[in-house]
């Protein structure tokens, strides 16, 4: 039996065991997969006794992602480009890989489990804090015609555009922001919360305002005809930028099936079989209801 666990602190009410085990009973695959606390300042500690001990992989989760990017021997490109990890993999040779998949989680229940598409798509992403930079390079990848970033602090959401602009399709174009300056056409650009550059098609909030029951004060005009609202934040009530979105005219989900869809992405990297993730996530929701 192969050991995993899942880090964080808090971790209590951490849904990856559940995940991880209906994964593990679906594709007959033999493991442990359990939550750990670690303290604040203990996690290369932990993570070092943890791989010592035959230990084979770790999902990492607040606070520990820059420290489990540090302690990685080697990092997946998404990873780097994230600056964050939350899956860690001990290789053949001993030495532990360092992967981020919520970006990938999240295209993928996206496309594949609410069917929005995203290719030739204009996507707003809100906020510029990890969760949107672990979503950039993912969400890249799949061709929308443009993203723009806007985030409170608009120098940060400046930051990640002026850091992606040379990645995936809008690779060359360059970047603007919405004051107007540019150097390119434009396809990857930051605003603050209450500028625009016209409606979206699929609006992602990547900020964390909703985990404070907070709503980002952003024009009911970013929402576009036909317009996809996605929240990374999940819980038995709609959120209140989902509320908010749902008010506008728009479609809604929120982040359960991102967090599903992250652990699948692990799930597949540790063990070398992609879990299917409808069933799962079907459980969960009727569970957290
Ligand atoms: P995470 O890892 O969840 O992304 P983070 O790196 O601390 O956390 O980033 C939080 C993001 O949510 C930031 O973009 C933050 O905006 P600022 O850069 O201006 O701080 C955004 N955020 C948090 N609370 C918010 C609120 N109430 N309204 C709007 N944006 C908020």
């Amino acid at each position: 039996t192969d050991h995993y666990a899942v880090v964080g602190n808090p971790i209590a009410h951490s849904l990856s065991p559940r995940i991880h085990r209906a994964f593990a009973a679906q594709t007959g695959e033999d493991i442990r997969y359990e939550k750990q606390l670690v303290e604040k300042d203990g996690f290369a500690e932990f993570a070092r006794n943890f791989f010592t001990a035959s230990g084979r992989g770790l999902n990492v989760t607040v606070p520990f992602k820059l420290d489990a990017c540090e302690f990685a021997d080697e990092l997946t490109e998404r990873a780097r480009a994230a600056g964050a990890v939350n899956t860690l993999a001990k290789q053949d040779d001993g030495s532990v890989l360092g992967d981020n998949t919520d970006g990938a989680g999240l295209v993928a229940d996206i496309l594949h489990n609410l069917h929005w598409p995203i290719r030739g798509k204009k996507v707003l992403l809100v906020g510029a804090g990890g969760a949107a930079r672990g979503a950039m390079l993912p969400l890249l990848g799949e061709e929308p015609a443009l993203v723009h970033i806007a985030n409170r602090t608009m120098q940060k959401a400046e930051q990640l555009v002026a850091e992606f602009a040379g990645h995936g399709s809008l690779n060359g174009r360059g970047a603007q922001n919405s004051r107007g300056s540019q150097n390119g056409c434009g396809a990857l650009s930051a605003g603050g919360l209450e500028f625009f550059p016209g409606g979206f098609d699929l609006v992602i909030n990547a900020s964390s305002a909703s985990l404070g029951g907070e709503l980002p004060p952003l024009p009911p005009e970013i929402i576009g005809p036909g317009c996809k609202a996605y929240d990374m934040v999940y819980g038995a009530e709609p959120t209140p930028f989902m509320r908010w979105a749902r008010d506008c005219g728009a479609e809604v989900a929120d982040g359960l099936g991102m967090l599903v869809g992250q652990a699948a992405e692990s799930f597949a990297l540790w063990r070398g079989v992609m879990p299917q993730v409808a069933p799962v996530l079907a459980q969960l929701r009727t569970e957290l209801q």
